[in-house]
Parts: structure tokens; sequence; C-alpha cells
């Protein structure tokens, strides 16, 4: 990352890119939104792209791919076995991890289903730094349970705790001694994701690692948000300082048995897989990839997506560009603070998480704050967040409401997708709607699937809180968008 100061002390993130190819967006009118978000049952999973001017929904298979990934894309190799292509992306996942095998998949779940099918039956335990929603899904699916053994930190809103994804090693230690029989490995999430992002230090994944591996467990890691965390690593980690970007990637795979990950993230294409050090492991989950994805050289995946991976890797190892996100999501994150607005602290990867309990205190969490939330910056915007709360949890057996230890709103910066202007307009209409959080209300379902309800369900505003809204804006911002 070139160290470049403004000479009038601005903190402005500097984009080290140009763009070349560009996408038009929309910003409809008020009306239209508060139309279009009723349309979608108050969740914003079921707008329409056309709704939307800023998606900050993920940054899931949504990043600005570079030139060099276009062009790679260019000389895919199309054979069904034994592809060109498929030899030049395990290289590139030997160079950069120095893994030997690799398993492909057709996205992130995938791996995760296949890991699962091999290692998890009915009574099995997965201690994880914090769990995902599809990793979960898989394990429990199978009759496994997740253990989460993050550091308290990590679930603590606001901190300036560099590492909030780290694992608290006494807890694990206590687990694997008293449950070990149960448990086959035991998965880090690089850049956890559902606290905000937050990221693990080098000095707690090699603790975690080697603590692991004493009680002869396997070690895995789920890469999906790693080239977040390898930045983090390098600017907030002491002893990582004089290490570069390759040196640390390598002194983390050296000490994971299974690397698997998303490529709609890590990569900047789409697909996934899972890289492996070891034949016999390997071995040992091979077959279910021709069952269930496709043939071993190219497990489901488009080839031209897999050259784009191959090129994508190696530009992670490079600190311009994965800086890039991290650098927007702290300069929003502290854009937001200066004005006063409730986020998780410290900034993580992935996105800017504003905080609903805080932003919405009066709206109980029986009426969904950080979806209520989520409507509430799409009519103010035309920005789709994504509910990170009660309502991306799953009802208890008995049916009473699982409440969620923390109620967010993840505003997903994909990675050299917008432009600081753009990030500033978010940062402006929030602040608008922060002023006027009073008129927001809360929502109930009207339509409500027994699981995931969060990607279909349908909800419906408790009172005339968004017409409200809508009256404010235009009293306010007069004929503009
Ligand atoms: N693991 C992590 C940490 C993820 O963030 C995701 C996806 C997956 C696994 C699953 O990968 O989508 O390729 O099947 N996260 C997306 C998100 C969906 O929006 O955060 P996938």
């Amino acid at each position: 990352m070139a160290d470049i100061h403004f000479y009038t002390g601005e903190a402005l993130p500097l984009e080290l890119h140009k763009v070349r190819i560009v996408q038009h967006l929309n910003l409809v009118p008020v009306e239209r939104r508060a139309e279009a978000i009723a349309e979608a049952g108050y969740n914003t999973f079921l707008l329409r792209n056309r709704d939307i001017f800023l998606d900050m929904l993920t940054d899931s298979g949504v990043n600005a791919m570079s030139d060099r990934q276009l062009a790679a894309m260019m000389i895919a190799d199309d054979s069904y076995a034994g592809s060109e292509t498929f030899t030049r992306l395990t290289d590139a996942l030997e160079r950069v991890f120095g893994t030997k095998y690799f398993l492909p998949a057709h996205q992130g779940r995938a791996a995760e289903n296949i890991i699962a099918m091999t290692f998890v039956k009915p009574g099995t335990i997965i201690p994880m730094n914090y769990h995902f929603t599809t990793t979960k899904a898989h394990i429990t699916r199978l009759g496994g349970t997740v253990e989460e053994v993050v550091i308290d930190e990590g679930v603590k809103v606001t901190s300036d705790f560099p590492f909030k994804g780290n694992f608290d090693l006494e807890k694990l230690e206590k687990l694997l001694k008293e449950k070990g029989d149960r448990i086959p490995f035991v998965r880090i999430e690089a850049g956890t994701n559902l606290i905000g992002g937050q990221p693990l230090s080098l000095e707690n994944i090699e603790k975690t690692a080697d603590l692991v591996h004493r009680y002869g467990k396997l070690v895995v890691m789920d890469a999906s948000l790693l080239q977040d965390n390898l930045y983090f690593i390098k600017v907030r980690e002491e002893k990582a300082k004089n290490l570069s970007i390759p040196e640390i990637t390598r002194r983390i795979s050296e000490k994971m048995d299974i690397i698997y990950f998303s490529a709609r993230k890590l990569g900047f294409a789409r697909g996934g897989g899972i890289s492996i050090h070891d034949k016999s492991l390997y071995l040992k989950m091979r077959e279910l990839v021709p069952m269930f994805e496709g043939f071993l050289t190219y497990g489901g995946m488009s080839v031209r997506e897999m050259e784009a991976m191959a090129v994508g890797l190696d530009e992670t190892m490079d600190m311009d560009v994965i800086s890039q996100g991290p650098l927007f999501i702290e300069y929003m994150t502290k854009e937001l603070i200066k004005l006063g607005i409730p986020v998780v602290t410290p900034a993580g990867g992935l996105g800017c998480h504003l905080d609903a309990s805080r932003f919405i205190p009066h709206v109980s969490q029986e009426e969904y704050p950080a979806g209520a939330l989520g409507a509430a910056v799409y009519i103010a915007g035309s920005v789709r967040g994504m509910e990170r709360g009660t309502i991306s949890e799953q009802r208890e057996p008995d049916g009473s409401e699982h409440l969620a230890s923390v109620e967010l709103l993840r505003l997903a910066l994909p990675r050299r997708v917008f432009t600081a202007s753009q990030v500033k307009y978010a940062v402006d209409r929030i602040k608008w709607l922060y002023d006027n959080r009073n008129l927001i209300g809360g929502l109930r379902f009207v339509e409500e699937p027994s699981s995931l309800r969060f990607f279909f369900g349908r909800l419906e505003p408790v009172s005339d809180w968004p017409e409200k809204l809508v009256r404010k804006f235009r009293e306010d911002f007069g004929e503009s968008l």
C-alpha cells in the first residue's frame, strides 16, 4: 500500500486504479422507493436492482474485476476433463498457500457441504471462533452442533480491540479436553463475517492451530474473507510489520490442514474450493466433488471464472488491491462516528455496520430493529443493506423468537466498486435518517418461512411510519431525489 497523505490533512482513501467500464445506476424518487420496499415485503433481499442506487447488500460475487482478470477469461480452456485452466488455478493456489491439492466447488457453501459430509455425524461438535449462516446450516443438517469460542470482546459492538475475531484459547482448550472425542476439526473463520468482518491476529491463528494439533485434531480455515484479514494483520500487528503479504499468507497456510473459500469473495470471481496439503485428506473428500459439483477439473464452476480466480488470487497478494476495501470501510465508519451515528468499531472488513439497537432504541427486538433500519435506509437513500439481527436468526423449536445478540445493518462495500463521493452520499442520507430516527417504527412478519426466513420472508410496518418518512424527506429535500 502506497503511503499517501493529503497536504490538507484530509483523511480520504485514494483509489489506486482507474475505472474503464461503467454501469449506469438508477436513482428513483423517494415515493417509488417507499413503494418498492413495500412490494419487497420490507425485505431488502426482495428488492429489484432497477430500484437500487447503491447496492451494499453484500460483497459476494460483486467485487470489481481487474483488466488482467478479464483478459485471462479469454484464454480459458473449456474441456470437461484435464483443463489447462484447472492446472493454472491449482498452481496459483500452490503459489499463494503452498498447497498441492485442490478440490473445486461451485461456491463456498458447496465446499462446506463436502467438508461437513466428510467429518460431521450426529453428536459431532465443531468449535469455531464464530459461525457463518451456511456453515452452521451444513453442520446442524447432519446432526452436529457448533460451539463458538470467540473472545468476549468479539461480541461487544463498540471496542478498540484490533482483533475481535480471535479465539479464546482457554475456552477452546477446555472444550478439546472435555469433548475432544466428538471434535474432528476446529474451524477458523478469517475476517469473521457475522460480527462485523473482524479479523484474527497472526499470533492467535498460530496459537490456535498449535493447540488444536496438540490434541490431534484438524485445523480448517474458512478463507473467504482472508484478504481483509491479511490487510489487518499487516497494519495492526507489530509481529507482522516486517512480513510481506505472501509471507503472512504462508505463515497462516502452513498451520492449516484444510483451507476452503468462497471465490465470490477471495479471488474476486465466482466459485469456490478446498485447498489441502495432505494427499490422504484430499482423497477422503475427493469423491464428493464429481457426485455433487462436477468433474474434478471444474467442480461446477465456469472455466472463465476459474481463470479470473487464478489471477485474482495472485492480486490478493498485493497491498494496493486488498487495502481498498478496508480503507473505504474505515473512511465510512469514521465519517459516521463524526456525525454521532452508532456503528460497530473498530471498522472491520466486508462492510460498515450500523448498530440498530442504538440507532432506534425505541424499536424493541421483537419488532426487528435491524430489518426496520434496513427498510428505512433504503427509503432515505436508495441504499440497500443487509439485516444482520433477529430476522437472520431461526425461531426456537418451541416457536419462540430467538433474539440475536446484536442488531446490525450491514452496508457492504464490494471491493473497488463504489467511489468516495458515493460513500459520502450514503453517509449523508444516513445522517438525515438519524436526525429523523424517531419516525422509524418496527416490522412484523406476514409471511414467515420456517428456515432461512431472512432470504424470503415478507413483513409489514407496524404503523404508517414509512409514509411519515417520505413526507419528511420531501419537506427537507424539496424536489431533489
Ligand atoms: N463463509 C463465509 C465467511 C462467507 O462470508 C460466505 C458467504 C460463505 C462461507 C459461503 O460462501 O456464498 O460462496 O456459498 N457470504 C456471503 C455474504 C453470502 O453475503 O456475506 P458462498
